[in-house]
């Protein structure tokens, strides 16, 4: 896919139009119900890029309603984290998700969202949400407590026959297919490669964050993770580790992790299987915390 295509401004720039209650989304959605329309939901924080838009066209394809969902989630952000700063522009937002493909964009207050004495949450227990971004030392499991707990309302509310969501967040995406799982909500998750800047550099909201000089640097993240496949692929998970390592380091970038994991338990692995390993990287880079990885299929074992 070009994704110069999506972001074209000789799209209609009309804006898709913005529900704020549950109530008026709930009656949007009837009619689409009734008749049987499959729906899909694409669930974002906004200040949308190519990454997001990607989701919407693949729902657009698939699905005869597209939903977006915008909302910045004060659940998942941790005291001291971005939620106040979080970048936004709702009007270019609404006129992205249209011409990407949505029909709708919920994008209700918080208040809206949650009651003042809002007192349940929904949790994927042990350890696929309190490793990686979820180590206490990192944003913590409460972070994922509050992605489940939204994406859960979301499925409520929208009742999608499809979910989009993307690589990029990779743990994410984990947790929400367990949650899906072990809950039998009645939605199948799809998850879409991570769309990349020309240089490398995943899109993320939060790339807008990025001095310059930090930019630059911030390229290491995703060289370091393709130096780790290259090396996997041509000979063992440690040297592609070992690779990525040496490709962050030059860039004077001190990571949070670097990891290989499987792919569906988030174990640690030492070597490939028969199972396909994630390698994950988080790092802050100038202003920004960014995250990144690799999924590597198993067409190559290292034994
Ligand atoms: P947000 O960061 O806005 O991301 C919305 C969706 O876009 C997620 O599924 C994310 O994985 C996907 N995405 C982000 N960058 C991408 C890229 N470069 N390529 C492909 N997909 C990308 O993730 C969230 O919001 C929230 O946690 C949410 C699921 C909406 C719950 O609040």
């Amino acid at each position: 896919m070009n994704p110069d295509l999506l972001v074209d401004n000789s799209r209609p720039t009309v804006a898709a139009p913005a529900l704020r209650t549950k109530a008026e989304l709930r009656a949007a959605l009837e009619p689409a119900r009734r008749q049987g329309l499959r729906i899909g939901l694409v669930p974002t924080m906004g200040y949308l890029h190519e990454g997001h838009l990607s989701l919407i066209v693949a729902a657009r394809d698939e699905c005869d309603l597209v939903v977006m969902s915008l909302f910045v989630n004060p659940t998942q952000f941790g005291p001291g984290e971005d939620l106040d700063r979080y970048p936004r522009d709702e009007e270019r937002d609404l006129r992205l998700a249209a011409g990407a493909g949505a029909d709708l964009v919920f994008a209700p207050p918080a208040e809206e969202v949650y009651a003042p004495d809002s007192s349940t949450a929904v949790e994927v227990t042990g350890s696929l949400i309190s490793v990686l971004d979820g180590d206490a030392a990192r944003r913590g499991p409460e972070h994922f407590r509050g992605v489940t707990t939204v994406v859960a309302k979301l499925f409520n509310l929208v009742g999608p026959d499809v979910a989009y969501f993307g690589q990029k967040d990779a743990q994410q995406a984990v947790v929400i297919r367990r949650m899906v799982r072990d809950l039998d909500f009645p939605v199948r998750v799809e998850v879409l490669p991570t769309v990349r800047e020309p240089d490398g550099l995943a899109m993320s909201s939060r790339n807008a964050y990025l001095e310059p000089s930090d930019r630059e640097r911030a390229t290491a993240l995703s060289r370091a993770l393709a130096a780790a496949e290259r090396e996997a692929r041509a000979g063992s998970l440690a040297d592609g580790l070992e690779a990525a390592r040496a490709a962050r380091a030059a860039a004077a970038i001190a990571p949070e992790y670097l990891e290989a994991r499987d792919a569906e338990t988030l174990d640690p692995v030492e070597r490939f299987a028969d199972r396909p390993v994630l390698v994950l990287v988080a790092a802050r880079v100038g202003a920004a915390r960014l995250i990144d990885n690799v999924l590597i299929h198993p067409d190559k074992s290292d034994t």
